[in-house]
């Protein structure tokens, strides 16, 4: 076992997270290509001449396969358009190890988990990692386009190794750190700039989805519903909807002007 892999299994233990990392990573490539198309399809990667300074970020990366296959693609995509600022594809994690640690927790330095072995050439979009924890991102307000979170940031702070709701907190406070989370989030997207959850391992319940009443009960069923429900997310100017099908479901919260 390498030692990212070690590293991850102490994160995570035997439980979900252990499992996910021997299933999930081999299949990014794929995984990449479905995405990258209903991303395509749905707009949130919008054509050629609107990427002008279109910033794509992951949230919880790990070790940014996943990012890399798509900054490919989508350079790839790209056809002699100039751009004064290049398409951006962010990679942000905070597995890592920190090296020298002391009693007093401090430490001389933090080498980050999210080093892909290899980052092609990239012509039109430039990739980038970046080591932080996606509930304090270092990310200047109003920049993102796209910030996608798959079995991240926002999965793990409400949900435990076994993949039920953790239970060392009460509901309302679990629903008050998804608000917090969100808030974060939402704070770093331009207007129309979308949060991407995938909660593909909940598919059963997004598929049912219909009507406004469902949605704040399909939040509920992933473990992302807030305190005071889609009023809290109309708050921060945040409005819900789901793309794709079956499994492939995948929950939008758009920034919308909340004067409008
Ligand atoms: C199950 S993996 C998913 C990786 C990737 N998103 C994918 O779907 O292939 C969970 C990842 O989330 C990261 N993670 C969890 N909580 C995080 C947080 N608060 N900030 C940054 N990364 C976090 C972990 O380090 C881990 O790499």
């Amino acid at each position: 076992m390498d030692e990212m892999s070690r590293l991850t299994q102490k994160f995570y233990g035997d439980g979900n997270g252990a499992g996910w990392y021997e299933t999930q990573m081999g299949k990014s490539p794929e995984y990449a290509l479905k995405l990258f198309e209903l991303f395509k399809q749905e707009g949130i990667i919008p054509e050629d001449e609107e990427l002008e300074g279109f910033t794509l970020v992951d949230v919880s990366a790990n070790r940014a396969e996943l990012e890399v296959h798509l900054a490919v693609l989508l350079d790839r995509q790209i056809k002699g358009q100039e751009f004064v600022h290049s398409p951006k594809v962010i990679a942000i994690d905070f597995l890592g190890k920190k090296e020298g640690e002391k009693e007093d927790g401090s430490y001389d330095r933090f080498v980050s988990g999210i080093q892909p072995e290899k980052i092609p050439n990239l012509k039109n979009v430039e990739f980038s990692r970046i080591s932080a924890d996606a509930r304090q991102l270092p990310l200047a307000e109003g920049s993102v386009d796209v910030l996608f979170d798959r079995l991240g940031a926002l999965w793990y702070s409400v949900h435990d190794k076994g993949g039920g709701l953790r239970r060392d907190k009460t509901f309302l406070e679990l629903q008050k750190i998804v608000l917090e989370i969100l808030k974060n989030y939402a704070r770093t997207l331009k207007e129309k700039g979308k949060i991407i959850v995938d909660a593909t391992q909940k598919g059963m319940y997004l598929n049912q989805v219909k009507s406004e009443k469902s949605t704040a009960v399909a939040l509920s069923e992933v473990g992302l519903s807030t305190p005071r429900g889609l009023q809290d997310l109309e708050d921060i100017g945040l409005r819900v909807k789901f793309v794709g099908k079956g499994a492939d479901r995948l929950l939008v919260f758009e920034k919308v002007d909340k004067n409008k």
